[in-house]
């Protein structure tokens, strides 16, 4: 399957923007992108624009994934390759994105604003399964360009068993591209599927270095794919996406495998705590088996233990308007002292809310 069948025609034939840095290249006269030629003090580097596919960022991403860079396409976060698929495979008014929701909820907002129909295939409750038979019948049904899976889910934190994303890669072979979307992936016992994107060019990626590495705040993240759908998505890329702060403070996370990994352990173990401690308590009705940096769990009267938390300084997510998540808050795994203070307010904001 060629994926580049299901991009909108218009991309495929779009003349790219073509920005002053990659037409320079490294010459040591630099007059063709109207920067300050002066570098600010202390700020040395800045006053030139970055490079607009930075390529010591790919290569290194590309390693760590264990992949050829010509698959690894590094963008400002996860977000963000969520748009650019949007943008080119999706025609306003004409084409459709499926989702299993309860899940992370920007694959409906930027299918919104791209103008895209959105297809909702819920999981199943209660271990939240996909809904294979349910998902078939969409993609015979409905225009479905893109299938977003989402594993680790959130905000549930399960993940889809290798089976279930066979089927649906299979399913949708020459009909759609499954965006996997790994975010929390670091966290789980299961393996990512980069390794397996050779068998599946519909298959993409979605990984992130907001999450285990630490880099919330530089937004980095990377789209592993088909090179052809790389190659599609960087004509669409903005000029200069990347921040150069965020490329080197990227460089520097890469680098240090050890602190990655202390902070894996160190999410799992607190993880396996506080769900202990959360199960350990007569309000909670139940804690889903999480394999990311979260847990969801159930109580009588959400809204007010929410409220009662936040008014304690403790803020955690209110699920319990997304279908499916009825009863159920979010909390992600904090430092000690915060999973503390959480554990305290949460015992305040119960004992409040329980009726005597
Ligand atoms: C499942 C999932 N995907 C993607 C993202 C976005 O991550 P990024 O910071 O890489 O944009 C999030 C953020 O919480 C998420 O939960």
């Amino acid at each position: 399957m060629n994926p580049l069948s299901l991009a909108r025609p218009e991309i495929l034939t779009l003349k790219p923007y073509g920005s002053a840095r990659r037409e320079a290249g490294l010459a040591p006269v630099l007059l063709n992108a109207n920067e300050s030629p002066q570098p600010r003090p202390g700020l040395c580097g800045l006053n030139r624009y970055p490079e607009p596919r930075p390529q010591a960022l790919v290569r290194a991403l590309a390693e760590s994934y264990g992949l050829p860079p010509e698959r690894v396409l590094v963008i400002r976060g996860s977000d963000e390759a969520i748009d650019l698929l949007l943008r080119a495979f999706c025609a306003a008014g004409r084409d459709a994105v499926l989702i299993c929701p309860p899940t992370f909820g920007y694959y409906a907002v930027s299918a919104a604003i791209q103008g895209a129909a959105r297809v909702e295939v819920p999981l199943i409750p209660p271990d939240f399964r996909l809904d294979r038979t349910g998902i078939e019948r969409a993609l015979r049904e409905q225009p479905i360009k893109l299938i977003f899976l989402c594993s680790p889910n959130n905000p549930t934190g399960g993940v889809l068993s290798e089976e279930e994303i066979l089927a649906v890669l299979e399913m949708a072979a020459d009909r759609a591209l499954v965006v996997l979307d790994e975010a929390y992936i670091e966290f789980a016992a299961a393996p990512s599927w980069s390794g397996r994107l050779d068998a599946f060019p519909q298959l993409a990626i979605l990984r992130t270095l907001s999450k285990a590495h630490g880099l919330a705040g530089a937004r980095v993240g990377a789209l592993l794919a088909d090179p052809r759908v790389i190659g599609l998505l960087e004509r669409i890329l903005a000029p200069y996406p990347l921040p150069a702060p965020s490329i080197e403070a990227a460089l520097q996370a890469l680098s240090d495998q050890a602190w990655l990994e202390r902070n894996i352990a160190y999410i799992r173990k607190a993880r396996q705590e506080l769900a202990e401690a959360l199960a350990a308590r007569e309000g909670v009705l139940r804690v889903l088996p999480s394999e990311a940096n979260f847990l969801a769990f159930a109580v009588a009267r959400p809204k007010e233990v929410h409220e009662h938390l936040a008014a304690q300084g403790v803020l955690v997510r209110d699920l319990s308007r997304q279908p499916g998540m009825e009863g159920f808050l979010r909390v992600s795994v904090g430092r000690p002292e915060e999973n503390a203070a959480f554990l305290a307010a949460l015992d305040q904001a119960l004992a409040e809310t329980i009726a005597p």
